[in-house]
Protein backbone atom coordinates (compact mmCIF):
# COMPACT_ATOMS: atom_id res chain seq x y z
CA UNK A 1 0.00 0.00 0.00
CA UNK A 2 0.97 3.51 -0.76
CA UNK A 3 0.72 6.10 1.68
CA UNK A 4 0.87 10.28 1.24
CA UNK A 5 2.16 11.90 4.63
CA UNK A 6 1.14 15.17 5.80
CA UNK A 7 2.94 16.84 8.69
CA UNK A 8 2.08 20.64 9.50
CA UNK A 9 1.54 20.34 13.47
CA UNK A 10 4.39 22.50 13.91
CA UNK A 11 7.43 24.72 11.75
CA UNK A 12 8.35 21.72 9.41
CA UNK A 13 5.81 21.65 6.30
CA UNK A 14 6.29 17.70 5.29
CA UNK A 15 4.69 15.78 2.65
CA UNK A 16 6.02 12.03 2.15
CA UNK A 17 5.34 9.20 0.30
CA UNK A 18 5.71 5.72 1.39
CA UNK A 19 5.30 2.20 0.77
CA UNK A 20 4.18 -0.18 3.36
CA UNK A 21 3.48 -3.62 3.98
CA UNK A 22 3.42 -6.38 6.89
CA UNK A 23 2.83 -9.55 8.48
CA UNK A 24 -0.31 -10.31 10.77
CA UNK A 25 0.60 -10.66 14.46
CA UNK A 26 -0.31 -14.14 14.40
CA UNK A 27 2.81 -15.21 11.88
CA UNK A 28 5.40 -13.39 14.17
CA UNK A 29 6.55 -14.57 17.66
CA UNK A 30 6.51 -10.95 19.11
CA UNK A 31 3.04 -10.63 19.20
CA UNK A 32 2.57 -7.28 16.99
CA UNK A 33 1.96 -6.70 13.44
CA UNK A 34 5.01 -6.63 11.69
CA UNK A 35 5.43 -3.56 9.30
CA UNK A 36 7.60 -2.55 6.63
CA UNK A 37 8.62 0.48 4.94
CA UNK A 38 10.23 2.30 1.88
CA UNK A 39 10.72 5.66 1.33
CA UNK A 40 9.16 6.33 -2.31
CA UNK A 41 9.85 10.02 -1.93
CA UNK A 42 9.49 13.24 0.36
CA UNK A 43 9.94 17.13 0.33
CA UNK A 44 10.35 19.73 3.49
CA UNK A 45 10.16 23.12 4.07
CA UNK A 46 11.48 24.45 7.24
CA UNK A 47 10.72 27.59 8.91
CA UNK A 48 13.40 27.81 11.21
CA UNK A 49 14.56 30.46 10.19
CA UNK A 50 11.29 32.84 9.68
CA UNK A 51 10.87 31.74 13.26
CA UNK A 52 14.26 32.71 14.63
CA UNK A 53 13.51 36.65 15.07
CA UNK A 54 10.59 35.46 17.55
CA UNK A 55 12.76 33.13 19.90
CA UNK A 56 9.92 29.90 19.00
CA UNK A 57 7.70 28.72 16.96
CA UNK A 58 4.87 32.40 16.22
CA UNK A 59 1.76 29.83 15.63
CA UNK A 60 -0.27 32.65 13.10
CA UNK A 61 3.29 32.61 10.94
CA UNK A 62 3.50 28.89 10.98
CA UNK A 63 -0.16 28.40 9.75
CA UNK A 64 0.16 31.19 7.12
CA UNK A 65 3.43 29.57 6.03
CA UNK A 66 2.32 25.93 5.90
CA UNK A 67 -0.97 27.06 3.47
CA UNK A 68 1.71 28.97 1.17
CA UNK A 69 3.85 25.96 0.94
CA UNK A 70 1.67 22.85 0.55
CA UNK A 71 0.92 23.06 -3.20
CA UNK A 72 4.22 23.96 -4.53
CA UNK A 73 5.52 20.97 -2.08
CA UNK A 74 2.85 18.78 -3.51
CA UNK A 75 4.19 19.32 -6.71
CA UNK A 76 7.82 18.74 -6.08
CA UNK A 77 7.16 15.19 -4.20
CA UNK A 78 4.82 14.44 -7.40
CA UNK A 79 7.66 15.09 -9.87
CA UNK A 80 10.28 13.64 -7.96
CA UNK A 81 9.20 10.45 -7.36
CA UNK A 82 7.32 10.45 -10.65
CA UNK A 83 4.21 10.29 -9.97
CA UNK A 84 3.10 13.68 -11.26
CA UNK A 85 0.63 13.01 -14.68
CA UNK A 86 -0.42 16.00 -16.65
CA UNK A 87 -4.14 15.82 -17.98
CA UNK A 88 -6.49 18.43 -17.62
CA UNK A 89 -9.17 17.46 -14.75
CA UNK A 90 -12.60 19.22 -14.72
CA UNK A 91 -13.98 18.84 -11.23
CA UNK A 92 -18.28 18.87 -11.33
CA UNK A 93 -19.69 21.44 -9.61
CA UNK A 94 -20.64 19.15 -6.49
CA UNK A 95 -17.18 18.22 -6.24
CA UNK A 96 -15.94 22.17 -6.31
CA UNK A 97 -18.52 23.01 -3.50
CA UNK A 98 -17.03 20.56 -1.37
CA UNK A 99 -13.40 21.44 -1.57
CA UNK A 100 -14.53 25.05 -1.18
CA UNK A 101 -16.38 24.32 2.07
CA UNK A 102 -13.32 21.92 3.26
CA UNK A 103 -11.07 24.96 2.61
CA UNK A 104 -13.47 27.56 3.92
CA UNK A 105 -10.39 28.93 6.29
CA UNK A 106 -7.74 28.51 3.68
CA UNK A 107 -8.67 31.33 1.70
CA UNK A 108 -4.72 31.45 0.21
CA UNK A 109 -4.85 27.42 -0.03
CA UNK A 110 -8.23 27.03 -1.68
CA UNK A 111 -7.46 29.10 -4.95
CA UNK A 112 -3.83 27.09 -5.41
CA UNK A 113 -5.72 24.02 -4.78
CA UNK A 114 -7.79 24.37 -7.26
CA UNK A 115 -5.53 24.98 -10.05
CA UNK A 116 -2.97 22.37 -9.39
CA UNK A 117 -5.17 19.75 -8.98
CA UNK A 118 -7.39 20.45 -11.99
CA UNK A 119 -3.84 19.72 -14.10
CA UNK A 120 -3.22 16.18 -12.59
CA UNK A 121 -4.01 12.89 -12.52
CA UNK A 122 -4.87 11.08 -9.55
CA UNK A 123 -1.40 10.01 -8.16
CA UNK A 124 -1.03 6.32 -7.51
CA UNK A 125 -1.81 6.35 -3.49
CA UNK A 126 -3.97 4.17 -1.48
CA UNK A 127 -4.45 6.60 1.53
CA UNK A 128 -3.26 9.77 3.14
CA UNK A 129 -2.03 10.17 6.60
CA UNK A 130 -2.27 13.35 8.42
CA UNK A 131 -0.89 14.64 11.68
CA UNK A 132 -4.53 15.73 13.36
CA UNK A 133 -2.23 16.10 17.08
CA UNK A 134 -0.36 17.12 18.91
CA UNK A 135 0.46 20.95 18.42
CA UNK A 136 -0.26 23.97 17.52
CA UNK A 137 -3.81 23.92 16.22
CA UNK A 138 -3.61 26.97 13.75
CA UNK A 139 -1.22 24.89 11.84
CA UNK A 140 -2.60 21.45 12.32
CA UNK A 141 -5.83 22.78 10.74
CA UNK A 142 -4.16 23.54 7.56
CA UNK A 143 -2.73 20.31 6.79
CA UNK A 144 -6.20 18.21 8.29
CA UNK A 145 -7.93 20.23 5.86
CA UNK A 146 -5.50 19.91 2.98
CA UNK A 147 -5.81 16.20 3.41
CA UNK A 148 -9.48 16.17 3.36
CA UNK A 149 -9.74 18.17 0.38
CA UNK A 150 -7.14 15.63 -1.57
CA UNK A 151 -8.93 12.60 -0.10
CA UNK A 152 -12.36 14.20 -1.46
CA UNK A 153 -10.99 14.62 -4.95
CA UNK A 154 -9.34 11.29 -5.35
CA UNK A 155 -11.53 9.36 -3.54
CA UNK A 156 -8.64 8.13 -1.14
CA UNK A 157 -9.42 7.25 2.38
CA UNK A 158 -7.64 9.81 5.31
CA UNK A 159 -6.31 8.54 8.19
CA UNK A 160 -5.78 10.82 11.46
CA UNK A 161 -2.58 10.38 12.97
CA UNK A 162 -0.83 10.76 16.30
CA UNK A 163 2.24 13.24 15.52
CA UNK A 164 4.46 11.33 18.93
CA UNK A 165 3.24 7.80 17.22
CA UNK A 166 5.11 9.06 14.69
CA UNK A 167 7.92 10.04 17.07
CA UNK A 168 8.07 6.48 18.03
CA UNK A 169 7.57 4.57 14.83
CA UNK A 170 10.55 6.86 12.91
CA UNK A 171 13.99 4.05 14.11
CA UNK A 172 11.68 1.61 11.40
CA UNK A 173 12.55 3.23 8.40
CA UNK A 174 15.82 2.18 8.40
CA UNK A 175 16.32 -0.10 11.20
CA UNK A 176 13.07 -2.63 9.86
CA UNK A 177 11.49 -4.78 12.14
CA UNK A 178 14.09 -5.61 14.85
CA UNK A 179 12.10 -3.60 18.27
CA UNK A 180 11.17 -6.56 20.43
CA UNK A 181 8.44 -5.94 22.64
CA UNK A 182 7.59 -4.51 25.19
CA UNK A 183 9.44 -1.46 24.49
CA UNK A 184 10.31 1.84 26.16
CA UNK A 185 9.82 5.11 23.79
CA UNK A 186 11.76 8.15 24.91
CA UNK A 187 10.21 10.83 23.16
CA UNK A 188 12.86 14.29 23.47
CA UNK A 189 11.45 17.14 21.38
CA UNK A 190 10.95 21.24 21.76
CA UNK A 191 7.05 20.25 22.44
CA UNK A 192 7.36 17.42 24.50
CA UNK A 193 9.18 14.92 26.88
CA UNK A 194 7.40 11.49 27.56
CA UNK A 195 7.98 7.96 28.23
CA UNK A 196 5.93 5.55 26.68
CA UNK A 197 5.79 1.38 27.03
CA UNK A 198 4.74 0.33 23.66
CA UNK A 199 3.10 -3.09 23.95
CA UNK A 200 3.43 -3.38 19.90
CA UNK A 201 2.75 -1.24 17.06
CA UNK A 202 -0.42 0.54 17.88
CA UNK A 203 -0.55 -0.30 21.76
CA UNK A 204 1.06 2.97 23.93
CA UNK A 205 0.87 4.20 27.38
CA UNK A 206 2.39 7.08 28.51
CA UNK A 207 4.10 6.56 31.69
CA UNK A 208 6.01 9.12 32.57
CA UNK A 209 6.02 12.90 31.55
CA UNK A 210 7.02 16.62 31.94
CA UNK A 211 5.08 18.65 34.31
CA UNK A 212 6.19 21.51 32.46
CA UNK A 213 8.78 22.27 29.61
CA UNK A 214 9.91 19.76 27.39
CA UNK A 215 13.50 19.27 26.92
CA UNK A 216 14.36 21.04 23.66
CA UNK A 217 12.36 23.98 25.39
CA UNK A 218 14.46 24.59 28.02
CA UNK A 219 17.50 24.38 25.83
CA UNK A 220 15.90 26.71 23.76
CA UNK A 221 15.15 28.95 26.56
CA UNK A 222 18.49 28.51 28.48
CA UNK A 223 20.27 30.01 24.59
CA UNK A 224 17.91 32.54 24.80
CA UNK A 225 19.54 33.49 28.64
CA UNK A 226 23.17 32.84 27.18
CA UNK A 227 21.75 35.12 24.03
CA UNK A 228 22.63 31.78 21.54
CA UNK A 229 20.41 31.65 18.62
CA UNK A 230 17.16 29.75 18.32
CA UNK A 231 16.99 26.50 17.54
CA UNK A 232 19.41 26.45 21.32
CA UNK A 233 19.88 22.97 20.97
CA UNK A 234 23.05 22.96 18.81
CA UNK A 235 24.57 25.70 19.89
CA UNK A 236 24.46 24.86 23.91
CA UNK A 237 25.89 21.31 22.73
CA UNK A 238 28.41 23.29 20.98
CA UNK A 239 29.79 25.01 23.71
CA UNK A 240 29.25 22.15 26.25
CA UNK A 241 31.40 20.11 24.43
CA UNK A 242 33.75 22.78 24.56
CA UNK A 243 34.26 22.90 28.31
CA UNK A 244 34.72 18.83 28.11
CA UNK A 245 37.41 18.97 25.45
CA UNK A 246 39.00 21.74 26.45
CA UNK A 247 38.91 20.32 30.17
CA UNK A 248 37.65 23.71 31.32
CA UNK A 249 37.52 23.97 35.37
CA UNK A 250 33.87 23.17 37.15
CA UNK A 251 32.19 26.30 38.15
CA UNK A 252 28.31 26.38 38.21
CA UNK A 253 26.31 23.77 39.78
CA UNK A 254 22.79 23.54 38.64
CA UNK A 255 19.93 20.90 40.26
CA UNK A 256 18.58 17.84 38.60
CA UNK A 257 14.70 18.02 38.95
CA UNK A 258 12.90 15.33 39.88
CA UNK A 259 15.57 12.58 39.92
CA UNK A 260 14.50 10.99 43.39
CA UNK A 261 11.16 10.93 42.64
CA UNK A 262 10.92 7.49 41.70
CA UNK A 263 8.52 7.82 38.99
CA UNK A 264 8.81 8.92 34.96
CA UNK A 265 8.21 11.85 35.25
CA UNK A 266 10.29 15.23 34.45
CA UNK A 267 10.43 18.76 34.75
CA UNK A 268 12.89 21.07 33.42
CA UNK A 269 11.33 24.63 34.20
CA UNK A 270 12.80 24.99 37.34
CA UNK A 271 16.28 23.87 35.77
CA UNK A 272 16.09 27.14 33.55
CA UNK A 273 14.90 29.25 36.34
CA UNK A 274 18.46 27.83 38.32
CA UNK A 275 20.06 28.90 35.64
CA UNK A 276 18.89 32.49 35.60
CA UNK A 277 19.81 32.92 38.69
CA UNK A 278 23.03 31.37 38.86
CA UNK A 279 23.68 34.16 36.13
CA UNK A 280 22.23 36.95 37.90
CA UNK A 281 24.25 36.29 41.33
CA UNK A 282 27.49 35.23 39.40
CA UNK A 283 27.74 35.92 35.13
CA UNK A 284 29.03 34.29 33.02
CA UNK A 285 31.58 37.17 32.12
CA UNK A 286 34.10 34.46 30.30
CA UNK A 287 33.93 32.80 27.31
CA UNK A 288 35.05 29.57 29.70
CA UNK A 289 32.60 30.38 32.35
CA UNK A 290 29.79 30.47 29.23
CA UNK A 291 30.88 26.79 28.14
CA UNK A 292 30.54 25.79 32.10
CA UNK A 293 27.55 26.82 32.83
CA UNK A 294 26.00 25.34 28.93
CA UNK A 295 28.12 21.94 29.61
CA UNK A 296 26.71 21.65 33.46
CA UNK A 297 23.10 22.54 31.78
CA UNK A 298 23.68 19.52 29.53
CA UNK A 299 24.83 17.27 32.16
CA UNK A 300 21.77 17.77 34.04
CA UNK A 301 19.61 17.27 31.47
CA UNK A 302 21.40 14.26 30.95
CA UNK A 303 21.82 12.94 34.44
CA UNK A 304 17.36 13.29 34.69
CA UNK A 305 17.07 11.71 31.15
CA UNK A 306 18.84 8.85 31.92
CA UNK A 307 17.92 7.92 35.75
CA UNK A 308 14.27 8.18 34.27
CA UNK A 309 14.93 5.86 31.55
CA UNK A 310 16.58 3.35 33.82
CA UNK A 311 13.34 3.77 35.61
CA UNK A 312 11.41 3.34 32.94
CA UNK A 313 13.12 0.04 31.43
CA UNK A 314 12.94 -2.18 35.30
CA UNK A 315 9.27 -0.79 35.19
CA UNK A 316 8.30 -2.71 31.89
CA UNK A 317 10.79 -5.17 31.81
CA UNK A 318 11.84 -3.49 28.10
CA UNK A 319 13.41 -5.45 25.29
CA UNK A 320 14.01 -2.44 23.80
CA UNK A 321 14.37 1.02 23.66
CA UNK A 322 13.34 3.67 21.18
CA UNK A 323 14.31 7.03 20.81
CA UNK A 324 12.49 10.05 19.38
CA UNK A 325 12.72 13.22 18.99
CA UNK A 326 14.67 16.56 17.75
CA UNK A 327 16.84 16.50 21.17
CA UNK A 328 18.03 13.32 19.99
CA UNK A 329 20.39 15.25 17.87
CA UNK A 330 22.72 15.82 20.93
CA UNK A 331 26.15 13.70 20.88
CA UNK A 332 26.73 13.33 24.18
CA UNK A 333 23.15 12.57 25.73
CA UNK A 334 22.77 10.09 22.32
CA UNK A 335 26.52 8.72 24.01
CA UNK A 336 24.78 8.24 27.36
CA UNK A 337 21.54 6.50 26.02
CA UNK A 338 23.43 4.05 24.20
CA UNK A 339 25.51 3.46 27.02
CA UNK A 340 22.13 3.08 29.19
CA UNK A 341 20.62 0.68 26.49
CA UNK A 342 23.95 -1.46 26.28
CA UNK A 343 24.07 -1.82 30.33
CA UNK A 344 20.39 -2.82 30.72
CA UNK A 345 20.73 -5.81 27.39
CA UNK A 346 18.05 -3.89 25.75
CA UNK A 347 18.16 -3.38 21.42
CA UNK A 348 18.37 0.53 21.13
CA UNK A 349 16.59 2.15 17.88
CA UNK A 350 17.58 5.80 17.04
CA UNK A 351 16.13 7.09 13.69
CA UNK A 352 18.50 8.57 10.81
CA UNK A 353 19.13 12.02 11.42
CA UNK A 354 16.53 12.75 8.69
CA UNK A 355 14.15 11.61 10.72
CA UNK A 356 14.59 12.84 14.27
CA UNK A 357 13.04 15.88 13.47
CA UNK A 358 9.66 16.72 12.05
CA UNK A 359 8.74 14.87 8.75
CA UNK A 360 6.39 13.46 7.07
CA UNK A 361 7.55 10.48 6.71
CA UNK A 362 6.99 8.80 10.25
CA UNK A 363 3.31 10.41 9.73
CA UNK A 364 2.66 8.02 6.69
CA UNK A 365 4.34 5.06 8.97
CA UNK A 366 2.09 5.65 11.83
CA UNK A 367 -1.07 6.64 9.67
CA UNK A 368 -0.31 2.87 8.02
CA UNK A 369 -0.37 1.02 11.73
CA UNK A 370 -3.53 3.24 12.27
CA UNK A 371 -4.78 2.01 9.50
CA UNK A 372 -4.20 -1.62 9.35
CA UNK A 373 -5.46 -1.83 13.35
CA UNK A 374 -7.85 -0.26 12.70
CA UNK A 375 -9.19 -2.48 9.53
CA UNK A 376 -8.66 -4.75 12.15
CA UNK A 377 -10.71 -3.17 14.74
CA UNK A 378 -13.68 -2.12 12.25
CA UNK A 379 -13.63 0.90 14.18
CA UNK A 380 -13.97 4.79 12.77
CA UNK A 381 -11.96 7.76 14.14
CA UNK A 382 -13.69 11.09 13.51
CA UNK A 383 -10.96 13.72 11.49
CA UNK A 384 -10.15 16.87 13.63
CA UNK A 385 -7.58 18.89 14.81
CA UNK A 386 -6.49 18.31 18.30
CA UNK A 387 -3.36 20.40 19.96
CA UNK A 388 -3.71 18.33 23.05
CA UNK A 389 -4.11 15.20 21.51
CA UNK A 390 -2.69 12.33 23.98
CA UNK A 391 -1.15 9.30 22.73
O1 LIG B 1 11.41 17.32 17.20
P1 LIG B 1 11.81 18.71 16.86
O2 LIG B 1 12.50 18.98 15.56
O3 LIG B 1 10.58 19.66 16.87
C1 LIG B 1 9.56 19.60 17.81
O4 LIG B 1 9.73 20.26 18.85
O5 LIG B 1 8.59 18.87 17.58
O6 LIG B 1 12.72 19.23 18.07
C2 LIG B 1 13.27 20.53 18.09
C3 LIG B 1 14.00 20.73 19.42
C4 LIG B 1 14.41 22.17 19.66
O7 LIG B 1 13.98 22.56 20.94
C5 LIG B 1 15.93 22.12 19.57
O8 LIG B 1 16.58 23.07 20.39
C6 LIG B 1 16.23 20.71 19.99
O9 LIG B 1 15.20 19.93 19.43
N1 LIG B 1 17.54 20.26 19.50
C7 LIG B 1 18.55 19.89 20.30
C8 LIG B 1 19.65 19.59 19.46
N2 LIG B 1 19.25 19.77 18.16
C9 LIG B 1 17.96 20.18 18.21
N3 LIG B 1 18.63 19.81 21.64
C10 LIG B 1 19.80 19.42 22.17
N4 LIG B 1 20.90 19.14 21.43
C11 LIG B 1 20.88 19.20 20.10
N5 LIG B 1 21.97 18.91 19.38
ZN1 LIG C 1 7.88 16.38 16.74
Amino acid sequence: MRILGIETSCDETALAIVEATHQAASDNKNGSLEPHFSLVGDALISQIDIHKPYGGVFPAIAKREHAKNLIPLLHTLLTKTGLEKSAAITLDSELKTKVAQILEREHDLLNAFIEYISTIEKPAIDAIAVTHGPGLEPALWVGVNFAQALGAVWNVPVIPTNHMEGHIISPLLSNQSSVLFPAVALLISGGHTELVEVAGWGQYRIIGKTQDDAVGEAYDKVARLLDLSYPGGPPIAALAQKSRDKKYPKHYTLPRPMITSNDGNFSFSGLKTAVLYALKKDPATTPELRADLAREFEDAVTDVLIKKTQWALEQTRANSLIIGGGVIANTHLRRNLATLATKNSVSLHIPDQKLTTDNAIMIAMAGYITLINRMENNSVVSLKAQGNLSL
